[in-house]
C-alpha cells in the first residue's frame, strides 16, 4: 500500500512538472493568438500612428507597406513565432530620427491601444511590452 502511495506521489510530481514545463514553453506568439492577431495589432498600430500628429511626424515620409511587413515579421520573430525578420536593425532604422524618451513612451501607448483594440488580455500585453520596451535603448536619441 505504501509503495502504491509513493508511486502515486512520484507520478503526480512528474506529471505536474511536465505541465509546468509545457506551460512555460508556450510562446508569447501563441498566447497572442498567432500570426493573424499580430497582423491585427500592426494594422491597429498604423491607424493609431496616423491619428497621432506627434508620432505621425516621424512617419510622414515612410513606406507604410514596408513598415507593416517588417514590423509584423519583427513581432512574430521576437515573440517566438515561425518568422524570419528581414528588416534592418533597430539602431539602423531609428538612427537619426532623434526619438525622445517622451515620444518613445507615446509610441508605446499607441501600441497598447492597438493591443486593446485587438482584444489582447492585459497579462499578454505585459508580456509583449516586456519583450519590446527594453529595445528602447536601441531607438532613443542619445546626444
Ligand atoms: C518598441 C518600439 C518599437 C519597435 C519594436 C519598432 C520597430 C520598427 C520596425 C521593425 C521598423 C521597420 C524596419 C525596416 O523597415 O527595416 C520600424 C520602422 C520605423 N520606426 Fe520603429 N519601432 C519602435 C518604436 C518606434 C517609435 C517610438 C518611433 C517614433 C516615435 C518609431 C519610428 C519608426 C519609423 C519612422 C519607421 C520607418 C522608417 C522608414 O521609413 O524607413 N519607431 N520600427
Amino acid at each position: 500500500m505504501v509503495a502504491i502511495m509513493k508511486t502515486l506521489v512520484i507520478l503526480t510530481v512528474l506529471f505536474s512538472s511536465a505541465c509546468v514545463n509545457q506551460m512555460s514553453s508556450v510562446s508569447v506568439y501563441k498566447e497572442l493568438g498567432g500570426y493573424p492577431k499580430i497582423e491585427q495589432i500592426v494594422d491597429n498600430f498604423i491607424i493609431e500612428i496616423e491619428k497621432d500628429p506627434v508620432i505621425f511626424e516621424y512617419f510622414k515620409e515612410s513606406d507604410v507597406e514596408r513598415f507593416r511587413t517588417k514590423l509584423t515579421e519583427h513581432i512574430c520573430f521576437h515573440t517566438g513565432g515561425p518568422c524570419k525578420y528581414t528588416g534592418d536593425t533597430m539602431e539602423r532604422v531609428h538612427d537619426g530620427m532623434n526619438i525622445t524618451e517622451t515620444d518613445f513612451n507615446r509610441g508605446v501607448d499607441l501600441l497598447i491601444n492597438a493591443m486593446y483594440q485587438a482584444d489582447i488580455p492585459h497579462r499578454i500585453q505585459n508580456k509583449m511590452l516586456a519583450i519590446f520596451v527594453p529595445m528602447r535603448e536601441q531607438m532613443i536619441y542619445r546626444p
